[in-house]
């Protein structure tokens, strides 16, 4: 089998780009390990910036997103027992939407397969070999059997525990990363959402977002220890932890229903460079890592398939590489702006283990100046809808 551009991993990252290629009049297949049934369902982060939603639309992707999304404009941060709003469309002029990104998987499958697109999943064994030759070819097993995809480029868009990334030479690549000694357990409820805005809390007992998938459907998060066994969490116990953490307003209480999932995530940073190796591009998670609590990661998938499929597009219609030579830099310099924003929300909202009383202190300040200085909550509110040029 041939293609022009071999993909790995059918996540936001491998499914957009297979999309935008598509709208290119370039060829690709996507390889997939899971089940469709399973990438469609996976519960996984929801927010999406302004840059992302003005994407999707723009490229046909926008009907349900519009509506079924919630646009939001503004964040609740809550400490101390205040509540505070940073007014992020007054601040900024843009917004954020709250879309599940097993929604954006859904509808870009559909999308993609309307199209006739080549989507495999179930595949097996994925390895990649001639990355520095002129066609370079994916070796697979898929139904038991063994195939060949022979292709220009390889995408290596299959997330953090993929293999694209080992098939690049030791000594080629830089790891950036930080680990936190925490981890977030998650829960999607039926239950009302009890707030029309997200409500990211701290508190002396850890750090509680609460968030949305529809006005019926709640997702909400507890910070806990990153080796937390999820039997140890019964459903009235995490109840219980959101309120102390949660209800410190008076007059605000939780809606409660039946939890429909909970799992455990742990939290890292971590960053890759270069995002490229001869004829190996690598995008989203594959490359890159943010702890949730910026809410980047789908973010930066989008747009790391964005420039690649601008680049693409230049390489196959003009004969142009100059977008494929510089795609690495440039993916990073958004990369890092949201590693750096991710890094900072964590430290300012979470407990830390380590942590000593003067650095309590200085989460106290930060949340009071953020919630005082107009250009201090600008900051935060420019890096939280996504800023348009870094
Ligand atoms: N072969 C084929 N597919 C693979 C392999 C492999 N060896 N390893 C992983 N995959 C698949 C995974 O099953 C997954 O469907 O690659 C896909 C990667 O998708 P994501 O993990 O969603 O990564 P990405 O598309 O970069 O999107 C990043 O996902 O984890 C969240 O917070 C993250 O929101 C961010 C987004
Ligand atoms: C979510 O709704 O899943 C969500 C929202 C905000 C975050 C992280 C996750 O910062």
């Amino acid at each position: 089998m041939r293609t022009q551009v071999g993909i790995v991993g059918a996540g936001p990252a491998g499914l957009l780009l297979s999309h935008l290629l598509h709208r290119s009049g370039i060829d690709s297949v996507v390889l997939e390990r899971r089940s469709r049934e399973y990438v469609e369902h996976r519960v996984r982060a929801g927010v999406l910036e302004q840059g992302s939603v003005d994407l999707l639309r723009r490229t046909g992707l926008g009907d349900r997103l519009d509506r079924e999304g919630l646009r939001h404009e503004g964040i609740e941060l809550r400490f101390g027992g205040t509540a505070h709003r940073v007014a992020m469309t007054e601040l900024t002029g843009r917004a954020i939407t709250v879309y599940g990104q097993q929604e954006v998987v859904k509808d870009l499958i559909a999308a993609r397969t309307a199209a006739g697109g080549e989507l495999r999943f179930e595949v097996e064994d994925v390895r990649l070999a001639g990355l520095d030759r002129a066609s370079p070819v994916i070796r697979y097993r898929h139904q038991g059997r063994e195939e060949e995809l022979h292709c220009d480029f390889v995408a290596g868009c299959d997330g953090s525990h993929g293999v694209s990334r080992s098939a690049v030479p030791p000594g080629v690549l830089t790891e950036y990363e930080r680990q936190y000694p925490f981890a977030w357990l998650g829960v999607l409820a039926a239950a009302a959402p009890a707030a029309e805005e997200l409500i990211y809390a701290h508190h002396d007992r850890g750090f509680a977002l609460h968030s949305m998938r529809s006005p019926e459907i709640s997702r909400l998060y507890l910070q806990v220890e990153p080796d937390t066994d999820i039997a140890d969490w019964p459903d009235d116990r995490i109840w219980s932890e959101l309120r102390t953490r949660l209800e410190t307003v008076p007059g605000w209480s939780l809606n409660t229903g039946p939890i429909l999932e909970k799992s455990v995530t742990g939290m890292r940073s971590l960053v890759v460079e270069p995002m490229r190796w001869e004829r190996l591009f690598l995008a989203g998670d594959a490359v890159h890592i943010v702890p949730p609590t910026g809410a980047k990661g789908m973010n930066l998938a989008l747009a790391d398939v964005a420039l690649l499929g601008d680049a693409f597009a230049a390489w196959y219609q003009e004969g142009r590489d100059d977008l494929l030579t510089g795609y690495s830099d440039t993916a990073l310099r958004r990369v890092w702006r949201a590693q750096h924003f991710s890094w900072w929300m964590t430290s300012l909202l979470h407990r830390l283990e380590t942590q000593d009383p003067y650095e309590a202190k200085l989460q106290i300040s930060t949340l009071h100046y953020l919630t005082s200085s107009r250009a201090y909550a600008t900051s935060l509110a420019e890096n939280y809808v996504g800023l348009a040029e870094v």
